[in-house]
């Protein structure tokens, strides 16, 4: 049977179960990043409320929130070997796009540590650095709550984005914290990976058709 079907097989003893032991993991994967670890816990916490308020499975949102930064880690080294060992092709030097390798990374990895979680949670986890054009509603709600959660500044972007929730459709929210992620990039003049730009224009061209 295709493990994605298995999200519908797991009785809710079974979620709960597989979410000890995703803490425990996580935990323990992040325990020389203590900071690293309670912002993964704030994520998760976001994530299930804004699942709740855009209707999206809820124990995806919290196993995706707890691992998204599961490669974090790794040191800038380790990253680049995992992501040349991967396969993984951004069209440039892998050394340019370091900042956002973390989340493909772990989605490789993740996938044969928790072959009974859904393929989406992964793609969401991928996702959370990367973006794409075909951003599902958990892909969405994993990236908002990764740039709003409570241990976030309150700068004028994100308490503008934490108005938002609820007020309008996940895609827009999805937008504004997209288009505030570029905006810090260009900030602080590091380098914008063209998939993300191809990804912005996507976004924008599908709202003003
Ligand atoms: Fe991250
Ligand atoms: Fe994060």
């Amino acid at each position: 049977m295709q493990r994605d079907r298995a999200k519908m097989e797991l009785t809710s003893d079974e979620r709960d179960a597989l979410l000890g032991r995703i803490e425990a993991d996580i935990a323990r994967q992040l325990k020389d990043r203590p900071r690293r670890l309670e912002h993964s816990h704030r994520v998760a916490e976001t994530a299930v409320k804004l699942a709740q308020i855009y209707g999206v499975d809820e124990f995806d949102a919290r196993a995706a929130g707890l691992l998204h930064d599961h490669a974090k880690a790794y040191s800038s080294e380790e990253l680049l070997g995992k992501a040349r060992a991967f396969g993984l092709d951004f069209g440039c030097d892998l050394a340019l796009v370091l900042p956002i390798l973390h989340g493909p990374i772990a989605a490789c990895e993740l996938k044969g540590i928790y072959p009974e979680l859904d393929p989406a949670v992964f793609d969401a986890i991928e996702r959370h650095t990367v973006a794409c054009p075909a951003m599902s509603s958990l892909d969405m709600i994993i990236y908002i709550a990764d740039g709003l959660e409570p241990g976030r500044p309150s700068t004028p972007r994100i308490e503008r984005q934490r108005a938002l929730i609820g007020a309008i459709s996940l895609e827009e929210l999805f937008l504004e914290s997209f288009a505030g992620s570029i905006a810090y990039v260009l900030e602080t003049k590091r380098f914008l990976w063209p998939g993300i730009v191809e990804t912005y224009n996507h976004y924008v061209q599908k709202r003003t058709r």
